[in-house]
Protein backbone atom coordinates (compact mmCIF):
# COMPACT_ATOMS: atom_id res chain seq x y z
CA UNK A 1 0.00 0.00 0.00
CA UNK A 2 1.44 3.34 -0.57
CA UNK A 3 1.80 6.20 1.72
CA UNK A 4 1.21 9.69 0.03
CA UNK A 5 2.71 12.39 1.80
CA UNK A 6 3.61 15.88 0.10
CA UNK A 7 7.52 15.65 0.90
CA UNK A 8 8.25 12.20 -0.64
CA UNK A 9 7.50 10.30 -3.73
CA UNK A 10 7.93 6.47 -2.64
CA UNK A 11 7.57 4.50 0.65
CA UNK A 12 11.31 3.08 1.95
CA UNK A 13 9.47 -0.34 1.53
CA UNK A 14 8.29 0.29 -2.05
CA UNK A 15 11.34 0.93 -4.79
CA UNK A 16 11.79 -3.08 -6.47
CA UNK A 17 13.87 -3.29 -9.67
CA UNK A 18 11.03 -2.04 -11.71
CA UNK A 19 11.84 1.46 -10.21
CA UNK A 20 15.43 1.37 -12.01
CA UNK A 21 16.20 4.51 -13.60
CA UNK A 22 13.76 6.51 -11.85
CA UNK A 23 14.62 9.74 -9.40
CA UNK A 24 12.55 9.48 -6.16
CA UNK A 25 12.14 11.40 -3.11
CA UNK A 26 12.39 9.22 0.48
CA UNK A 27 11.61 10.57 3.65
CA UNK A 28 12.62 8.53 6.81
CA UNK A 29 15.41 8.34 9.89
CA UNK A 30 18.83 7.71 9.35
CA UNK A 31 19.10 4.19 10.79
CA UNK A 32 22.27 2.65 10.50
CA UNK A 33 25.01 4.02 8.50
CA UNK A 34 28.14 2.64 6.95
CA UNK A 35 31.18 4.57 5.48
CA UNK A 36 33.01 1.86 2.52
CA UNK A 37 36.30 3.23 1.02
CA UNK A 38 34.97 6.66 0.04
CA UNK A 39 31.23 5.76 -0.13
CA UNK A 40 28.91 6.10 2.29
CA UNK A 41 25.34 4.27 2.85
CA UNK A 42 22.51 4.54 5.21
CA UNK A 43 19.44 2.68 5.93
CA UNK A 44 16.65 5.20 5.64
CA UNK A 45 13.76 3.88 7.76
CA UNK A 46 9.76 5.26 7.77
CA UNK A 47 7.13 3.43 8.93
CA UNK A 48 7.01 1.32 6.19
CA UNK A 49 10.29 -0.23 5.93
CA UNK A 50 14.29 0.69 4.88
CA UNK A 51 15.90 1.39 1.45
CA UNK A 52 19.52 1.73 1.32
CA UNK A 53 20.69 5.22 0.04
CA UNK A 54 24.06 5.56 -0.88
CA UNK A 55 26.24 8.79 -1.27
CA UNK A 56 29.17 9.09 -3.68
CA UNK A 57 31.62 12.07 -3.62
CA UNK A 58 31.96 11.98 -7.41
CA UNK A 59 28.45 12.38 -7.64
CA UNK A 60 26.37 15.65 -8.17
CA UNK A 61 29.50 17.52 -7.18
CA UNK A 62 29.80 15.99 -4.05
CA UNK A 63 27.48 18.30 -1.83
CA UNK A 64 25.04 15.48 -0.67
CA UNK A 65 28.07 13.45 0.17
CA UNK A 66 29.27 16.35 1.93
CA UNK A 67 26.61 16.34 4.36
CA UNK A 68 26.22 12.67 4.78
CA UNK A 69 29.17 12.61 6.31
CA UNK A 70 27.79 15.25 9.14
CA UNK A 71 23.99 13.08 9.74
CA UNK A 72 23.82 10.57 12.40
CA UNK A 73 21.64 7.84 13.93
CA UNK A 74 17.68 8.98 14.09
CA UNK A 75 18.22 12.58 12.19
CA UNK A 76 14.96 12.88 9.70
CA UNK A 77 16.13 13.75 6.42
CA UNK A 78 14.83 14.22 2.79
CA UNK A 79 16.27 12.60 -0.18
CA UNK A 80 16.25 12.82 -3.69
CA UNK A 81 18.03 10.47 -5.99
CA UNK A 82 17.73 7.92 -8.82
CA UNK A 83 17.04 4.10 -8.11
CA UNK A 84 19.93 2.03 -9.19
CA UNK A 85 20.49 -1.70 -8.81
CA UNK A 86 22.89 -2.99 -6.24
CA UNK A 87 26.22 -3.78 -7.39
CA UNK A 88 26.57 -7.95 -8.13
CA UNK A 89 26.95 -9.74 -4.36
CA UNK A 90 25.30 -7.09 -2.66
CA UNK A 91 21.49 -7.31 -2.49
CA UNK A 92 19.69 -8.39 0.63
CA UNK A 93 17.16 -11.10 -0.09
CA UNK A 94 16.24 -10.07 3.38
CA UNK A 95 15.22 -7.01 2.52
CA UNK A 96 11.89 -6.14 0.46
CA UNK A 97 14.09 -3.30 -1.35
CA UNK A 98 17.51 -5.06 -1.13
CA UNK A 99 17.80 -5.16 -4.82
CA UNK A 100 18.19 -1.59 -5.05
CA UNK A 101 19.43 0.96 -3.97
CA UNK A 102 18.85 5.09 -4.39
CA UNK A 103 22.59 7.37 -5.16
CA UNK A 104 21.42 10.38 -3.40
CA UNK A 105 22.35 13.55 -5.33
CA UNK A 106 20.35 16.15 -2.86
CA UNK A 107 19.84 15.90 0.65
CA UNK A 108 17.79 17.73 3.26
CA UNK A 109 18.72 17.33 7.12
CA UNK A 110 14.80 17.92 8.18
CA UNK A 111 16.53 17.96 11.83
CA UNK A 112 19.12 16.37 13.81
CA UNK A 113 18.57 13.93 17.07
CA UNK A 114 20.51 13.05 20.33
CA UNK A 115 21.80 10.20 20.73
CA UNK A 116 19.28 7.76 21.66
CA UNK A 117 19.39 5.79 25.06
CA UNK A 118 18.76 2.40 22.62
CA UNK A 119 19.19 1.44 19.55
CA UNK A 120 16.53 1.46 17.64
CA UNK A 121 16.68 -2.16 16.86
CA UNK A 122 14.20 -5.12 17.18
CA UNK A 123 16.43 -6.99 19.37
CA UNK A 124 17.71 -4.39 21.67
CA UNK A 125 18.49 -5.50 25.22
CA UNK A 126 17.30 -2.62 26.60
CA UNK A 127 14.81 -2.83 29.73
CA UNK A 128 11.55 -2.01 29.78
CA UNK A 129 11.35 1.27 31.63
CA UNK A 130 13.85 2.54 29.58
CA UNK A 131 11.96 1.93 26.65
CA UNK A 132 8.61 3.11 28.34
CA UNK A 133 10.44 6.40 29.32
CA UNK A 134 10.85 7.25 25.58
CA UNK A 135 8.24 5.01 24.45
CA UNK A 136 8.42 7.23 21.23
CA UNK A 137 11.66 5.88 20.09
CA UNK A 138 10.93 2.19 21.42
CA UNK A 139 7.34 2.62 18.78
CA UNK A 140 9.93 3.42 16.07
CA UNK A 141 11.06 -0.02 16.09
CA UNK A 142 10.00 -2.37 13.35
CA UNK A 143 8.51 -4.84 15.43
CA UNK A 144 6.31 -2.23 17.55
CA UNK A 145 5.44 -0.36 14.58
CA UNK A 146 4.09 -3.95 13.38
CA UNK A 147 2.41 -4.64 16.32
CA UNK A 148 0.64 -1.10 16.06
CA UNK A 149 0.18 -1.56 12.26
CA UNK A 150 -1.42 -4.74 13.26
CA UNK A 151 -3.94 -3.98 16.02
CA UNK A 152 -5.43 -0.86 13.59
CA UNK A 153 -5.72 -3.78 11.15
CA UNK A 154 -7.48 -5.85 13.15
CA UNK A 155 -9.67 -3.47 14.83
CA UNK A 156 -10.83 -2.19 11.55
CA UNK A 157 -11.78 -5.97 10.33
CA UNK A 158 -13.69 -6.12 13.34
CA UNK A 159 -15.42 -3.25 13.03
CA UNK A 160 -16.22 -4.04 9.49
CA UNK A 161 -17.75 -7.48 10.38
CA UNK A 162 -20.10 -5.53 12.89
CA UNK A 163 -21.11 -2.94 10.60
CA UNK A 164 -21.39 -5.41 7.90
CA UNK A 165 -23.83 -6.92 10.03
CA UNK A 166 -25.83 -4.07 11.09
CA UNK A 167 -24.30 -3.41 14.07
CA UNK A 168 -24.34 0.75 15.08
CA UNK A 169 -21.48 2.18 17.09
CA UNK A 170 -22.50 4.49 19.62
CA UNK A 171 -20.37 5.95 22.04
CA UNK A 172 -21.05 5.93 25.95
CA UNK A 173 -19.79 8.32 28.40
CA UNK A 174 -16.39 7.67 30.43
CA UNK A 175 -17.61 10.25 33.30
CA UNK A 176 -20.45 7.92 34.69
CA UNK A 177 -21.32 5.69 37.90
CA UNK A 178 -19.72 2.34 39.21
CA UNK A 179 -20.52 -0.05 36.80
CA UNK A 180 -19.10 -3.47 38.96
CA UNK A 181 -17.31 -5.83 37.22
CA UNK A 182 -15.41 -7.03 40.27
CA UNK A 183 -12.27 -4.31 39.94
CA UNK A 184 -12.32 -0.78 42.28
CA UNK A 185 -13.71 2.32 40.27
CA UNK A 186 -11.39 5.02 39.27
CA UNK A 187 -13.13 7.98 40.86
CA UNK A 188 -13.11 11.60 39.67
CA UNK A 189 -14.15 14.39 41.91
CA UNK A 190 -16.45 16.72 40.09
CA UNK A 191 -15.80 20.29 40.79
CA UNK A 192 -19.25 21.95 39.89
CA UNK A 193 -20.58 19.46 42.97
CA UNK A 194 -18.25 19.48 45.28
CA UNK A 195 -17.92 15.91 47.49
CA UNK A 196 -19.61 13.79 44.41
CA UNK A 197 -17.63 11.90 42.22
CA UNK A 198 -18.51 9.95 38.72
CA UNK A 199 -16.69 6.55 38.52
CA UNK A 200 -14.81 5.46 35.14
CA UNK A 201 -16.51 3.16 34.04
CA UNK A 202 -15.24 -0.42 34.25
CA UNK A 203 -17.04 -1.58 31.09
CA UNK A 204 -19.65 0.31 29.28
CA UNK A 205 -22.04 -3.04 30.69
CA UNK A 206 -24.78 -0.80 32.00
CA UNK A 207 -24.81 1.35 29.55
CA UNK A 208 -25.22 -1.12 26.47
CA UNK A 209 -28.11 -2.78 28.41
CA UNK A 210 -29.75 0.51 28.62
CA UNK A 211 -29.43 1.31 24.76
CA UNK A 212 -31.05 -2.47 24.51
CA UNK A 213 -34.08 -0.84 26.51
CA UNK A 214 -33.46 2.27 23.88
CA UNK A 215 -33.75 -0.29 21.19
CA UNK A 216 -30.39 -0.03 19.66
CA UNK A 217 -31.16 -3.65 18.72
CA UNK A 218 -27.22 -4.25 17.71
CA UNK A 219 -24.87 -2.23 19.61
CA UNK A 220 -20.81 -2.52 19.49
CA UNK A 221 -17.79 0.13 20.69
CA UNK A 222 -14.61 -0.01 20.45
CA UNK A 223 -14.56 0.98 24.41
CA UNK A 224 -11.76 2.30 27.01
CA UNK A 225 -12.33 0.51 30.18
CA UNK A 226 -10.84 1.64 33.24
CA UNK A 227 -10.43 -0.51 36.79
CA UNK A 228 -7.96 -0.42 39.70
CA UNK A 229 -6.82 -3.96 39.98
CA UNK A 230 -3.54 -5.09 40.15
CA UNK A 231 -1.62 -5.78 37.15
CA UNK A 232 0.08 -8.54 35.02
CA UNK A 233 0.88 -8.98 31.91
CA UNK A 234 -2.53 -9.52 30.69
CA UNK A 235 -3.79 -6.78 32.62
CA UNK A 236 -3.86 -2.87 32.43
CA UNK A 237 -5.73 -0.11 34.31
CA UNK A 238 -7.10 1.05 31.10
CA UNK A 239 -7.41 -1.55 28.67
CA UNK A 240 -9.88 -1.58 25.29
CA UNK A 241 -12.96 -3.85 24.63
CA UNK A 242 -14.73 -3.95 21.65
CA UNK A 243 -18.24 -4.17 23.53
CA UNK A 244 -21.45 -6.06 21.71
CA UNK A 245 -24.85 -6.10 22.99
CA UNK A 246 -27.86 -7.59 21.46
CA UNK A 247 -31.51 -7.87 21.79
CA UNK A 248 -34.60 -10.34 20.78
CA UNK A 249 -32.25 -12.88 21.01
CA UNK A 250 -31.29 -16.02 22.58
CA UNK A 251 -27.92 -17.11 23.65
CA UNK A 252 -27.74 -19.40 20.41
CA UNK A 253 -28.34 -16.86 17.85
CA UNK A 254 -25.61 -14.28 20.15
CA UNK A 255 -23.37 -16.88 20.28
CA UNK A 256 -23.10 -17.94 16.20
CA UNK A 257 -23.09 -14.02 15.97
CA UNK A 258 -19.92 -13.76 17.38
CA UNK A 259 -18.63 -16.53 15.56
CA UNK A 260 -19.19 -15.14 12.30
CA UNK A 261 -18.07 -11.69 13.85
CA UNK A 262 -14.56 -13.08 15.02
CA UNK A 263 -14.24 -15.53 12.78
CA UNK A 264 -14.32 -12.61 9.93
CA UNK A 265 -11.74 -10.48 11.33
CA UNK A 266 -9.42 -13.28 12.08
CA UNK A 267 -10.07 -14.24 8.20
CA UNK A 268 -8.80 -10.80 7.62
CA UNK A 269 -5.65 -11.36 9.54
CA UNK A 270 -4.77 -14.46 7.95
CA UNK A 271 -6.31 -16.57 11.05
CA UNK A 272 -8.70 -19.32 10.93
CA UNK A 273 -11.21 -19.78 13.41
CA UNK A 274 -13.05 -22.71 12.11
CA UNK A 275 -16.85 -22.70 13.37
CA UNK A 276 -18.82 -23.94 15.65
CA UNK A 277 -16.30 -23.31 17.88
CA UNK A 278 -15.86 -26.02 20.86
CA UNK A 279 -18.01 -25.50 24.30
CA UNK A 280 -16.87 -26.62 27.19
CA UNK A 281 -18.86 -26.64 30.01
CA UNK A 282 -17.23 -24.56 32.84
CA UNK A 283 -16.74 -27.59 35.43
CA UNK A 284 -15.74 -30.04 32.33
CA UNK A 285 -12.84 -27.30 31.58
CA UNK A 286 -11.80 -26.66 35.57
CA UNK A 287 -11.90 -30.66 35.73
CA UNK A 288 -10.13 -31.71 32.38
CA UNK A 289 -7.82 -28.67 32.46
CA UNK A 290 -7.67 -27.32 36.09
CA UNK A 291 -9.07 -23.74 34.39
CA UNK A 292 -11.83 -21.79 32.87
CA UNK A 293 -9.57 -20.46 30.05
CA UNK A 294 -7.57 -23.79 29.07
CA UNK A 295 -5.13 -24.19 26.72
CA UNK A 296 -5.98 -27.24 24.68
CA UNK A 297 -3.24 -26.94 22.30
CA UNK A 298 -1.59 -29.96 24.63
CA UNK A 299 -2.85 -32.61 26.92
CA UNK A 300 -1.68 -33.28 30.11
CA UNK A 301 -5.17 -33.33 31.67
CA UNK A 302 -6.14 -33.78 35.18
CA UNK A 303 -7.26 -37.09 36.35
CA UNK A 304 -9.19 -38.00 39.47
CA UNK A 305 -7.46 -40.86 41.44
CA UNK A 306 -9.51 -40.43 44.62
CA UNK A 307 -11.26 -43.37 44.57
CA UNK A 308 -8.05 -45.91 44.38
CA UNK A 309 -6.88 -44.38 47.56
CA UNK A 310 -9.62 -44.80 49.47
CA UNK A 311 -8.16 -47.75 51.73
CA UNK A 312 -4.34 -46.40 51.21
CA UNK A 313 -1.78 -46.49 54.19
CA UNK A 314 -0.99 -42.90 52.81
CA UNK A 315 -3.07 -41.58 55.32
CA UNK A 316 -3.26 -37.77 53.62
CA UNK A 317 -5.04 -39.08 50.44
CA UNK A 318 -6.98 -41.63 52.23
CA UNK A 319 -8.35 -38.96 54.67
CA UNK A 320 -8.91 -37.34 51.66
CA UNK A 321 -10.77 -39.88 50.11
CA UNK A 322 -12.70 -40.34 52.94
CA UNK A 323 -14.14 -36.58 52.99
CA UNK A 324 -17.02 -35.57 51.19
CA UNK A 325 -15.79 -33.22 49.11
CA UNK A 326 -12.03 -33.22 49.26
CA UNK A 327 -10.25 -35.26 46.10
CA UNK A 328 -7.25 -36.69 44.95
CA UNK A 329 -6.31 -35.19 41.67
CA UNK A 330 -3.29 -36.33 39.57
CA UNK A 331 -1.17 -34.66 36.19
CA UNK A 332 1.58 -36.35 34.07
CA UNK A 333 4.21 -34.25 32.92
CA UNK A 334 5.85 -36.85 30.56
CA UNK A 335 9.55 -36.06 30.04
CA UNK A 336 9.95 -34.31 33.88
CA UNK A 337 10.07 -37.67 35.38
CA UNK A 338 13.86 -37.51 34.43
CA UNK A 339 14.44 -34.41 35.80
CA UNK A 340 16.93 -34.64 39.09
CA UNK A 341 15.57 -34.38 42.39
CA UNK A 342 16.52 -30.95 43.37
CA UNK A 343 14.69 -29.44 40.52
CA UNK A 344 11.63 -31.67 41.00
CA UNK A 345 11.80 -30.37 44.94
CA UNK A 346 11.31 -26.85 43.80
CA UNK A 347 7.96 -27.64 42.30
CA UNK A 348 6.47 -28.06 45.49
CA UNK A 349 6.95 -23.59 45.94
CA UNK A 350 5.15 -23.28 42.37
CA UNK A 351 2.05 -25.31 43.51
CA UNK A 352 2.21 -23.34 46.44
CA UNK A 353 1.25 -20.25 44.05
CA UNK A 354 -1.74 -21.79 42.93
CA UNK A 355 -2.90 -23.01 46.83
CA UNK A 356 -0.85 -26.20 47.52
CA UNK A 357 0.29 -27.03 50.90
CA UNK A 358 2.43 -29.09 49.63
CA UNK A 359 3.56 -31.32 46.34
CA UNK A 360 3.08 -34.95 46.45
CA UNK A 361 4.75 -36.76 42.89
CA UNK A 362 6.41 -39.58 41.65
CA UNK A 363 8.82 -40.07 39.31
CA UNK A 364 9.15 -43.11 36.83
CA UNK A 365 13.19 -42.70 36.15
CA UNK A 366 14.05 -43.70 32.41
CA UNK A 367 15.63 -47.01 33.64
CA UNK A 368 12.09 -47.96 34.80
CA UNK A 369 12.72 -47.26 38.81
CA UNK A 370 10.57 -45.27 40.41
CA UNK A 371 11.87 -42.19 42.76
CA UNK A 372 9.20 -40.73 45.21
CA UNK A 373 8.83 -39.82 49.00
CA UNK A 374 5.21 -41.28 49.14
CA UNK A 375 5.15 -44.54 46.69
CA UNK A 376 6.41 -46.99 50.11
CA UNK A 377 2.98 -46.54 51.39
CA UNK A 378 0.87 -47.52 48.36
CA UNK A 379 0.12 -50.81 47.47
CA UNK A 380 1.64 -52.81 44.31
CA UNK A 381 -2.61 -52.71 43.48
CA UNK A 382 -2.59 -49.29 44.32
CA UNK A 383 0.48 -48.73 42.39
CA UNK A 384 -0.74 -50.79 39.61
CA UNK A 385 -4.62 -48.89 39.29
CA UNK A 386 -2.42 -44.97 39.52
CA UNK A 387 0.21 -46.60 36.42
CA UNK A 388 -2.86 -47.61 34.47
CA UNK A 389 -5.14 -44.24 35.06
CA UNK A 390 -1.84 -41.78 34.71
CA UNK A 391 -0.39 -44.53 32.10
CA UNK A 392 2.35 -44.13 33.16
CA UNK A 393 5.90 -44.59 31.55
CA UNK A 394 9.56 -43.93 32.22
CA UNK A 395 10.56 -40.54 32.11
CA UNK A 396 6.79 -39.00 33.53
CA UNK A 397 6.48 -37.79 36.33
CA UNK A 398 3.17 -37.87 38.18
CA UNK A 399 1.82 -34.80 40.75
CA UNK A 400 -1.05 -34.59 42.89
CA UNK A 401 -3.18 -32.12 43.92
CA UNK A 402 -5.66 -32.67 47.51
CA UNK A 403 -8.57 -30.47 48.11
CA UNK A 404 -11.88 -29.36 47.56
CA UNK A 405 -13.01 -29.70 43.72
CA UNK A 406 -12.12 -26.43 42.83
CA UNK A 407 -9.12 -26.21 44.87
CA UNK A 408 -7.08 -29.32 43.35
CA UNK A 409 -8.32 -28.40 39.90
CA UNK A 410 -6.54 -24.90 40.45
CA UNK A 411 -3.66 -26.37 41.65
CA UNK A 412 -2.68 -28.46 38.56
CA UNK A 413 -4.28 -26.06 36.21
CA UNK A 414 -1.41 -23.86 37.38
CA UNK A 415 0.98 -26.81 37.28
CA UNK A 416 -0.62 -28.24 34.42
CA UNK A 417 0.46 -24.52 32.40
CA UNK A 418 4.03 -24.60 34.64
CA UNK A 419 5.42 -28.09 33.21
CA UNK A 420 3.88 -27.19 29.55
CA UNK A 421 6.41 -23.77 29.91
CA UNK A 422 9.31 -25.52 31.42
CA UNK A 423 8.68 -28.53 29.09
CA UNK A 424 8.53 -26.49 26.05
CA UNK A 425 5.42 -27.80 24.93
CA UNK A 426 4.80 -27.75 21.05
CA UNK A 427 1.55 -24.71 21.38
CA UNK A 428 1.21 -23.94 17.20
CA UNK A 429 -1.47 -22.37 15.51
CA UNK A 430 -3.95 -20.90 17.84
CA UNK A 431 -6.35 -22.92 19.89
CA UNK A 432 -10.37 -21.16 20.13
CA UNK A 433 -12.84 -22.40 21.89
CA UNK A 434 -15.82 -21.11 24.37
CA UNK A 435 -16.12 -22.00 28.08
CA UNK A 436 -19.79 -21.91 28.91
CA UNK A 437 -22.48 -22.11 31.92
CA UNK A 438 -20.24 -20.31 34.67
CA UNK A 439 -21.71 -20.76 38.10
CA UNK A 440 -23.65 -17.94 38.84
CA UNK A 441 -22.21 -17.16 42.45
CA UNK A 442 -18.82 -17.89 44.49
CA UNK A 443 -18.60 -17.38 48.00
CA UNK A 444 -16.04 -14.45 48.84
CA UNK A 445 -14.26 -14.99 52.12
CA UNK A 446 -13.17 -11.80 52.54
CA UNK A 447 -16.29 -10.00 52.48
CA UNK A 448 -18.67 -12.81 54.35
CA UNK A 449 -21.17 -12.84 50.75
CA UNK A 450 -21.67 -14.67 47.46
CA UNK A 451 -20.20 -12.60 44.59
CA UNK A 452 -21.57 -12.83 40.93
CA UNK A 453 -19.15 -14.98 39.12
CA UNK A 454 -19.57 -12.80 35.71
CA UNK A 455 -21.47 -9.30 36.95
CA UNK A 456 -24.61 -8.83 38.88
CA UNK A 457 -26.97 -8.75 35.49
CA UNK A 458 -26.55 -12.22 34.37
CA UNK A 459 -29.06 -14.49 33.89
CA UNK A 460 -29.39 -17.14 35.88
CA UNK A 461 -29.86 -20.49 33.92
CA UNK A 462 -33.66 -21.22 36.16
CA UNK A 463 -35.85 -19.18 36.09
CA UNK A 464 -36.76 -20.49 39.69
CA UNK A 465 -35.59 -18.11 42.34
CA UNK A 466 -36.76 -20.11 45.14
CA UNK A 467 -33.58 -22.96 43.91
CA UNK A 468 -31.77 -20.28 43.27
CA UNK A 469 -31.85 -19.17 47.19
CA UNK A 470 -31.94 -22.94 48.10
CA UNK A 471 -28.13 -23.50 46.60
CA UNK A 472 -26.84 -20.50 45.28
CA UNK A 473 -23.37 -21.90 44.36
CA UNK A 474 -25.20 -24.96 42.49
CA UNK A 475 -26.79 -21.94 39.99
CA UNK A 476 -25.49 -21.53 36.66
CA UNK A 477 -25.54 -18.97 34.31
CA UNK A 478 -26.29 -17.96 30.59
CA UNK A 479 -22.71 -17.33 30.21
CA UNK A 480 -19.58 -17.76 27.76
CA UNK A 481 -15.94 -16.90 27.69
CA UNK A 482 -14.19 -16.89 24.68
CA UNK A 483 -10.63 -18.30 25.42
CA UNK A 484 -8.15 -18.19 22.89
CA UNK A 485 -4.36 -19.91 23.53
CA UNK A 486 -5.34 -20.25 27.01
CA UNK A 487 -6.26 -16.89 27.60
CA UNK A 488 -9.69 -15.42 28.68
CA UNK A 489 -9.88 -13.30 25.39
CA UNK A 490 -13.35 -12.48 25.57
CA UNK A 491 -16.47 -13.07 28.24
CA UNK A 492 -20.26 -12.80 27.87
CA UNK A 493 -23.51 -13.62 28.31
CA UNK A 494 -27.75 -12.86 28.66
CA UNK A 495 -28.84 -10.33 30.86
CA UNK A 496 -32.06 -10.31 33.23
CA UNK A 497 -34.71 -7.85 31.67
CA UNK A 498 -36.89 -8.46 34.23
CA UNK A 499 -36.54 -6.33 37.43
CA UNK A 500 -37.59 -8.30 39.91
CA UNK A 501 -35.50 -10.72 38.96
CA UNK A 502 -32.60 -7.98 39.03
CA UNK A 503 -33.71 -7.36 42.46
CA UNK A 504 -33.53 -10.73 43.75
CA UNK A 505 -30.03 -10.95 42.46
CA UNK A 506 -28.91 -7.67 43.95
CA UNK A 507 -30.18 -8.92 47.14
CA UNK A 508 -28.49 -12.08 47.14
CA UNK A 509 -25.03 -10.31 46.54
CA UNK A 510 -25.78 -9.04 49.71
CA UNK A 511 -27.24 -5.06 48.54
CA UNK A 512 -30.31 -3.70 50.59
CA UNK A 513 -33.19 -2.63 48.41
CA UNK A 514 -32.20 1.05 49.10
CA UNK A 515 -28.69 -0.01 47.78
CA UNK A 516 -29.68 -1.84 45.15
CA UNK A 517 -32.23 1.37 43.88
CA UNK A 518 -29.11 3.88 44.98
CA UNK A 519 -26.85 2.62 42.71
CA UNK A 520 -28.90 0.97 40.38
CA UNK A 521 -31.82 2.46 40.55
CA UNK A 522 -31.54 3.84 37.11
CA UNK A 523 -31.28 -0.04 35.64
CA UNK A 524 -33.99 -1.29 37.80
CA UNK A 525 -36.26 1.55 36.24
CA UNK A 526 -35.11 0.92 32.91
CA UNK A 527 -36.13 -2.47 33.29
CA UNK A 528 -39.83 -1.84 34.36
CA UNK A 529 -40.20 0.00 30.76
CA UNK A 530 -40.21 -2.91 28.39
CA UNK A 531 -36.66 -4.11 28.13
CA UNK A 532 -36.54 -6.72 25.61
CA UNK A 533 -34.47 -9.91 26.10
CA UNK A 534 -30.54 -9.45 26.06
CA UNK A 535 -27.49 -10.45 25.56
CA UNK A 536 -23.70 -9.54 24.47
CA UNK A 537 -19.94 -10.17 24.96
CA UNK A 538 -16.94 -8.16 25.51
CA UNK A 539 -13.46 -8.99 24.00
CA UNK A 540 -10.33 -7.81 25.30
CA UNK A 541 -8.73 -6.12 22.30
CA UNK A 542 -5.53 -5.72 23.89
CA UNK A 543 -5.51 -9.64 24.76
CA UNK A 544 -6.49 -10.70 20.82
CA UNK A 545 -3.57 -8.49 19.52
CA UNK A 546 -1.05 -9.81 22.23
CA UNK A 547 -1.89 -13.51 20.76
CA UNK A 548 -2.17 -12.54 17.11
CA UNK A 549 1.32 -10.58 17.83
CA UNK A 550 3.13 -13.53 19.19
CA UNK A 551 3.73 -11.32 22.45
CA UNK A 552 3.61 -12.60 25.84
CA UNK A 553 2.26 -9.33 27.38
CA UNK A 554 -0.41 -6.34 26.29
CA UNK A 555 2.19 -3.70 26.53
CA UNK A 556 3.46 -4.56 23.39
CA UNK A 557 0.31 -3.80 21.21
CA UNK A 558 -0.47 -0.82 23.19
CA UNK A 559 1.21 2.32 22.20
CA UNK A 560 1.44 3.80 25.94
CA UNK A 561 0.70 0.89 28.95
CA UNK A 562 1.52 1.73 32.32
CA UNK A 563 4.26 -0.28 34.50
CA UNK A 564 3.07 -2.90 37.09
CA UNK A 565 2.73 -0.16 39.94
CA UNK A 566 0.33 2.05 37.13
CA UNK A 567 3.02 4.87 36.38
CA UNK A 568 3.08 6.49 33.39
CA UNK A 569 7.11 6.74 33.00
CA UNK A 570 7.10 9.00 30.01
CA UNK A 571 5.14 11.90 31.83
CA UNK A 572 5.30 10.26 35.15
CA UNK A 573 1.69 10.13 35.85
CA UNK A 574 0.20 9.37 38.37
CA UNK A 575 1.28 13.12 39.87
CA UNK A 576 0.60 15.29 42.43
CA UNK A 577 -1.54 18.21 41.76
CA UNK A 578 -1.43 21.58 42.90
CA UNK A 579 -3.40 23.00 46.19
CA UNK A 580 -5.33 24.74 44.42
CA UNK A 581 -7.14 21.80 41.79
CA UNK A 582 -7.63 20.23 45.21
CA UNK A 583 -9.53 22.80 46.42
CA UNK A 584 -11.65 23.62 43.60
CA UNK A 585 -12.89 20.36 43.32
CA UNK A 586 -13.04 20.41 47.26
CA UNK A 587 -10.38 17.96 48.83
CA UNK A 588 -7.66 17.92 51.11
CA UNK A 589 -4.82 15.78 51.63
CA UNK A 590 -4.51 14.28 54.78
P1 LIG B 1 -15.07 -8.96 31.41
O1 LIG B 1 -14.88 -8.33 32.73
O2 LIG B 1 -14.91 -10.43 31.32
O3 LIG B 1 -16.55 -8.69 30.86
O4 LIG B 1 -14.13 -8.26 30.36
C1 LIG B 1 -14.13 -8.66 29.00
C2 LIG B 1 -12.72 -8.93 28.51
O5 LIG B 1 -11.89 -7.79 28.71
C3 LIG B 1 -10.56 -8.21 28.92
N1 LIG B 1 -10.06 -7.60 30.18
C4 LIG B 1 -8.88 -6.96 30.30
N2 LIG B 1 -7.89 -6.74 29.43
C5 LIG B 1 -6.82 -6.03 29.86
N3 LIG B 1 -6.69 -5.53 31.09
C6 LIG B 1 -7.67 -5.72 32.03
N4 LIG B 1 -7.54 -5.19 33.25
C7 LIG B 1 -8.82 -6.48 31.64
N5 LIG B 1 -9.96 -6.85 32.27
C8 LIG B 1 -10.69 -7.53 31.38
C9 LIG B 1 -10.56 -9.72 29.01
C10 LIG B 1 -12.01 -10.02 29.28
O6 LIG B 1 -12.40 -11.28 28.79
N6 LIG B 1 -19.24 -6.25 30.61
C11 LIG B 1 -18.65 -7.57 30.53
C12 LIG B 1 -18.83 -8.19 29.15
C13 LIG B 1 -20.22 -8.65 28.87
O7 LIG B 1 -20.79 -9.38 29.72
O8 LIG B 1 -20.75 -8.30 27.78
C14 LIG B 1 -17.17 -7.47 30.84
O9 LIG B 1 -16.59 -6.42 30.95
O10 LIG B 1 -10.18 -10.24 27.74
Amino acid sequence: MTQLHSMHTHTCNELRLEHIGQEVTLTGWVWRRRDHGGLIFVDLRDREGVTQISFDPEHSGGTAFHTAETIRSEWPIKVTGVVRERPEGQSNAKLATGEIEVLVSHIEVLNTSKTPPFQIEDHIEAGEDIRLRYRYLDIRRPKMMANLQMRSDFTFAIRQALHDRLFMEVETPALFKSTPEGARDFLVPSRIQPGHFYALPQSPQLLKQLLMVGGVERYYQVAKCFRDEDLRADRQPEFTQVDIEMSFVDQDDVMSTLEDVLSDAFAKMGVDMPTPLRRIDYWDAMDTYGSDKPDTRFGMELHDVTGIFTESKFKLFASAAATEGQYVKAINARGAGAWPRAQIDKLAGVAAEFGAKGLAWIAFREDGSVNSPIVKFFTDEEMAALRAEMDAQPGDLVMFAVADRKGADEILGGMRNHMADALELPREGHDFLWVVNFPLFHWDEERGAYEAEHQPFTLPSTDDLEAIKADPLAAGSCTYDFVMDGYEAGGGGMRIHNSEMQLAMLEMLGFTIEGAREQFGFLMDALEFGAPPMGGFALGLDRVCMLLAGADSIREVMAFPKTSSGSDLMSDAPSAVSARQLKEVGLRME
